[in-house]
């Protein structure tokens, strides 16, 4: 069972500056929802009942919107306008979120070991808000990959294929196909040059994560920027144990590029 998932916050958003200057980059709205929102909503469709935030200075407005503004409501009712906060207050109503704070910018695994206070002892959900996945035809793609995580409890991560000048912006796999869309990981590889790269099979912001993981992560060495990779210990644990990489079904907006935000933006709001 996968109950919790976590939420890895810290960044400072420098690609969305000057809107990032005192707000949050997972605040930054897809149409009136804000990017962290998807996120959560996507973890409590697949099961998940605890939001595990590891998030740093200048990040309290994520706190905020995730708790109950009584005298909001109280304005809303007396205008008749509650349906304007029921999304959210259902969210709120139906999970329990925990906040961590990671005080050195030191890469996404870092980000992810200071979340094990949060996470403790128990395989947990990942999710990167910055990849907005959506999937209009059925179960959330974390709920696609803890399907997998039921059946071979182990470490399961989402990719997909992108162009070949595009993989130094990722993690990318080398693996075996075991069945269809689901890869056996041999290694893997962070940010690659193209000539370099293993596949095109690039890792996207959705992770399920054995917690053996910590322990792997405390033994990592620093990547050449003094960042700990949590592609790094992946490929420790796919050599040691087992990695599933997993081709999910769904669409996926890069919401950290303004490219991809506005795009989620334009699509969104013509689906409305
Ligand atoms: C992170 C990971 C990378 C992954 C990407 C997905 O990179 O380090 O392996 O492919 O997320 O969005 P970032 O985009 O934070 O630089």
């Amino acid at each position: 069972m996968i109950r919790k998932c976590l939420f890895p916050a810290a960044g400072y958003g420098t690609r969305f500056l000057p809107a990032t200057k005192a707000i949050p980059k997972e605040m930054l709205p897809v149409n009136t929802k804000p990017l962290i929102q998807y996120g959560v909503e996507e973890a409590l469709d697949a099961g998940c009942d605890t939001m595990a935030i590891v998030t740093g200075r200048g990040k309290r407005a994520i706190e905020d919107h995730f708790d109950i503004s009584y005298e909001l409501e109280h304005q809303l009712k007396s205008a008749k306008k509650e349906h304007l906060l029921k999304d959210i207050r259902e969210i709120i109503n139906n999970c329990s979120f925990t906040y961590i704070r990671q005080n050195e910018m030191k890469g996404l695994g870092h980000a992810i070991l200071t979340g094990e206070k949060l996470v403790g002892n128990e395989s947990f959900g990942v999710i990167l808000a910055d990849d907005l996945c959506i999937n209009d035809n059925g179960k959330s793609i974390l709920a696609q990959m803890i399907d997998l995580y039921n059946r071979f409890e182990c470490s399961i991560i989402a990719i997909q294929e992108v162009d070949s000048k595009d993989l130094s912006k990722y993690g990318v796999i080398d693996g075996k196909e075991i069945e269809s869309g689901i890869y056996e990981v041999k290694s893997m590889i962070e940010k690659p040059e193209p000539q370099d790269a293993p596949s095109n099979l690039a890792v996207i912001g959705r992770y399920i994560l054995t917690p053996d993981i910590f322990r792997i992560l405390l033994d990592v060495a620093p990547d050449k920027k003094g960042e700990i990779q949590i592609t790094d210990a992946l490929k420790i644990q796919a050599q040691s144990s087992r990695v599933l990489a997993y081709k999910f079904k769904g669409i996926r907006y890069d919401c950290g590029s303004i490219e991809g935000f506005v795009k989620a933006n334009i699509d969104l709001y013509k689906r409305k």
